[in-house]
């Protein structure tokens, strides 16, 4: 019996399995072991829309809990850091002794607290965020339990500061607490050169790249097992090569080949290819346009350009293509950078960050011309 479906092609959803991605849920858990106020306990997490972050972030958050940790996860939000105060107040509540409530004139909650984890009516309402956020701290650490704060869709802004800053505060504290934020590249680019959040540049910083063709077909082959589906080891090979290591594109051409092989236990050449043309249509609405859409018409041309190569663009050629000197196509090439669309392998050559852009960008041109 299968309890979730296997393919779930939505965005911040919980996979039924996570794939690849050992390493970097490695990495950011080897953190949380670390002394407090290790490097390593802080992680920026950035990659493109689709390549996984919340889905990252919500399993650590799960590894996370086994391990001793209570965990407020956010999504950046004017309100995040009550929000990150409720949930800890929430989350931890199982963990601390419930003490009946104090005598009148004996030191009513020393530590600032009432019952649990409420604050007294005092605390809550003379101390902000920082305040609270140690107290929190404090008492769970007498549980043995330290804090780990996630946030999603980071970028700059004033909460963020005040979120990092007491952050850093409680480090130098040496308060048991982690952080890991999760952003597009630019988002995460713009917060590391915000003049109050630098010190993030120190934080432990993941990229999350393709997933290998190898676990996406591994996943394949046993989604496809378990749902009783039988697939030619070709089959298998293309459809983990379409998903180009992107979690959403596998999860979108898994679910629509479960769909469409619906009532027969085969799939077969063209019921991959039908779910194929679904998935991509579907890719292009969710990941290319909103990557598209905040471009300029010069970021566009840039794009435009390269997508006019098979394989990686050479600087030289796309200056002449452009008509444009050097030193004018540096910012363009940056911010293409920056925004996570374009690579620079080599010296001297882009390639495209985000799979097939480079045919969608030709195709759309040729239906203009
Ligand atoms: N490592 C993974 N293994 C399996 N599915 C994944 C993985 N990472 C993401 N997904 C799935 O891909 C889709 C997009 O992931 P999501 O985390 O929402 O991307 P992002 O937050 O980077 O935009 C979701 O359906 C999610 O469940
Ligand atoms: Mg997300």
């Amino acid at each position: 019996m299968v309890d979730a479906p296997l393919f779930h092609p939505t965005f911040g959803s919980r996979p039924s399995r996570i794939v690849g991605r050992d390493i970097e849920i490695e990495s950011i858990l080897n953190g949380l072991h670390t002394a407090t106020g290790a490097r390593e306990r802080c992680t920026l997490i950035l990659g493109q829309r689709g390549m996984g972050k919340t889905a990252l972030l919500l399993e650590v958050e799960e590894r996370a809990k086994q391990e001793g940790y209570v965990v407020a996860r956010v999504s950046h939000n004017e309100d995040m850091l009550e929000e990150v105060i409720e949930l800890i107040q929430l989350k931890g509540s199982p963990y601390v002794q419930e003490r009946k409530r104090p005598v009148k004139g004996f030191s009513a909650g020393a530590l600032g607290f009432s019952v649990g984890l409420t604050f007294t009516e005092t605390t809550q309402r003379n101390y902000g965020f920082r305040v609270k956020l140690d107290l929190l701290c404090q008492k769970l650490e007498e549980s043995g339990k330290g804090v780990l704060v996630l946030v999603d869709e980071v970028k700059t802004s004033e909460k963020m500061r005040q979120l990092a800053t007491t952050y850093q505060n409680l480090v130098g504290d040496e308060r048991s607490i982690a952080m890991c934020m999760a952003g597009l590249p630019h988002a995460v680019s713009s917060v590391l050169n915000d003049s109050v959040l630098t010190f993030l540049n120190r934080a432990q910083k993941i990229k999350l790249g393709p997933i290998s063709n190898q676990e996406v077909r591994a996943y394949y082959a046993s989604a496809f097992e378990q749902l009783g589906l039988t697939c030619s080891q070709d089959i298998l090979d293309s459809a983990s090569h379409e998903a180009a290591g992107f979690p959403y594109l596998m999860q979108l051409i898994g679910f629509y080949i479960v769909r469409y092989a619906e009532g027969s236990h085969a799939v077969d050449a063209s019921v991959l290819k039908q779910a194929i043309r679904s998935a991509r249509s579907d890719f292009e609405d969710n990941v290319f346009s909103p990557i598209l859409a905040p471009l300029s018409d010069k970021d566009r041309l840039l794009l435009d350009a390269m997508s006019q190569d098979d394989g990686p663009s050479k600087v030289a050629d796309l200056l002449e293509r452009m008509g444009m000197s050097d030193s004018r196509f540096q910012p363009y090439r940056a911010r293409m950078i920056d925004a996570g669309i374009v690579e620079s392998p080599r010296r001297g050559e882009l390639v495209f960050a985000v799979p097939f852009l480079a045919d969608y960008l030709r195709s759309k041109n040729e239906a203009l011309s």
